[in-house]
């Protein structure tokens, strides 16, 4: 089993750290492969609470090697930092490696990040302002800037001018701030140069490579399959593609390396910034899911969207993704809840349908067709095995898994690692 893919199946959050985090200890490399510290990816070890934005959450795990891959945006202050802090609490991040292809995010893409965001008003997307677009579309616009630029310091100097000659240009004229210094924008970037130097390496080379010798490879995702840019409910999305289909891209394996794709899925349905979310609840219940579920943001602190399960986002991501499995995860938090409706169809215009919609306006349009299930008052927080879950309980389980239509082999019942059901081995 040497490729494992781990994604959200919904709108991110979806407890894709504390998945990774449990197969760490089983497989040679974990690697991020999209998306920057726009992620927030919480982990709860003996007790400890770890917060990871870039570094995957196989970190915390001496058997395996840790790993950004190229399709990763790298803000590096925010990279010393989450070393630094890993450090001071004793973790040992020295064997992590760093694609020499990957980009960086500059300053100047945050500020942009924020200008754009105001300008657009009420049409904003809600970005977590940490410069994630602005890096990628700079990338796409072959003017970006890499982390290989850091070995070579004249380069860097003229990549960061160049960059900066168009972005100072819309800055001032259109954004009306105030003109960024190169030399400055560079001198900050070139003072991580020493640290990072030794971590830069050809990662597809050394994936495939392990690959070939039999070793395992888990490459986490970050965001959701509902936040990707072609994928996702454009343009309420992220700016690169968190789909399964991303590891291959962002680390520079072949998909033929991919063994098993496993989708994260909240037992209710969160989101945080602006986009369609048919099953969002404005009430009381709402209250109540982001309350019980300390729905708040990992990387901005902003309140989470909550709404009920809905198997249409699930099983459209489980079409897309192809994937093999499903991890469900926050089940504890639905304890106590005397009814539990799960979005089984939209109404969309009069029109019943148990598909996404193909269209924007029909998903603005689609209202939820809800089937109210049974649910239960234990505290299951404490159960390991399945049978040990209440009936009802089991039963909302298995409704999920039949809606979304493949096999769900694992149960999350509490933040904790050891905090699992577990039903089929994902490795
Ligand atoms: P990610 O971005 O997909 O890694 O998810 P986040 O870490 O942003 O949000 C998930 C939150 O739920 C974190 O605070 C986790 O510690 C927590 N969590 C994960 N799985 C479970 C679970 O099964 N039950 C409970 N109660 N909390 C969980
Ligand atoms: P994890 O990995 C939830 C959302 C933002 C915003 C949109 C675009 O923790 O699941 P961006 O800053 O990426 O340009 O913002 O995407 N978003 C996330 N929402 N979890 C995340 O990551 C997210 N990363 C980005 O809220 O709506
Ligand atoms: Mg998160």
């Amino acid at each position: 089993m040497p490729g494992i893919v781990v994604i959200g199946a919904q709108w991110g959050d979806e407890g894709k750290g504390k998945a990774t985090d449990q197969l760490a200890d089983r497989v040679d490399f974990t690697v991020r492969y999209s998306g920057g510290n726009n992620a927030g990816h919480t982990l709860v070890v003996n007790g400890q609470k770890y917060a990871l934005h870039l570094l995957p959450s196989g970190i915390l795990n001496r058997n395996s090697t840790p790993v950004i891959g190229n399709g990763v945006v790298i803000d590096l202050d925010v990279l010393a930092e989450e070393i630094d802090g890993l450090g001071a609490r004793g973790v040992d991040t020295a064997k992590l490696l760093i694609s020499a292809n990957a980009h960086i995010i500059a300053p100047y893409h945050k500020t942009i990040d924020k200008v754009t965001e105001r300008f657009l008003g009420k049409r904003k997307i809600g970005t977590t302002g940490r410069g994630v677009g602005p890096a990628y579309a700079e990338k796409i616009h072959r003017v970006g800037i890499r982390i290989q630029d850091l070995l070579d310091e004249s380069i860097l100097r003229q990549k960061v001018e160049a960059a900066l000659d168009q972005k100072n240009q819309v800055l001032v004229k259109v954004y009306n701030q105030r003109a960024i210094d190169p030399r400055e924008v560079a001198d900050r970037l070139l003072a991580h140069a020493d640290r990072i130097r030794p971590m830069i390496a050809d990662v597809a080379r050394v994936l495939n490579d392990a690959l070939d010798g039999g070793q395992v490879v888990l490459f986490e995702g970050a965001q959701a399959h509902h936040l990707d840019v072609d994928h996702g409910t454009y343009p309420y999305v992220t700016s690169s593609n968190p789909i399964a289909a991303g590891a291959c891209i962002g680390s520079g394996v072949g998909p033929t390396r991919i063994d098993r794709t496993v989708g994260i899925m909240k037992a209710y349905t969160t989101r945080v910034g602006e986009g369609p979310f048919p099953t969002e609840l404005h009430d009381a219940d709402g209250e109540r899911l982001r309350s019980e579920g300390a729905e708040f943001g990992t990387t901005t602190g902003r309140p989470r969207r909550c709404g009920w399960f809905d198997a249409l986002v699930v099983e459209a991501a489980v079409s897309a993704n192809a994937l093999t499995d499903v991890f469900l995860t926050k089940l504890d938090i639905l304890s106590g809840w005397k009814q539990i409706p799960v979005c089984v169809g939209y109404d969309v215009n009069g029109k019943r349908t148990n598909r996404l919609p193909m269209t924007q306006t029909e998903f603005h349009h689609a209202t939820p067709v809800y089937e109210v299930m049974e649910g239960w008052a234990e505290d299951i927080s404490g159960c390991r095995t399945f049978d040990e879950l209440p009936k009802s309980c089991q039963r909302y389980v298995r409704r999920l898994e039949e809606l979304v239509g493949t096999q769900l082999s694992g149960i999350g019942v509490g933040p904790g690692r050891e905090q699992v059901v577990m039903l089929h081995d994902l490795l």
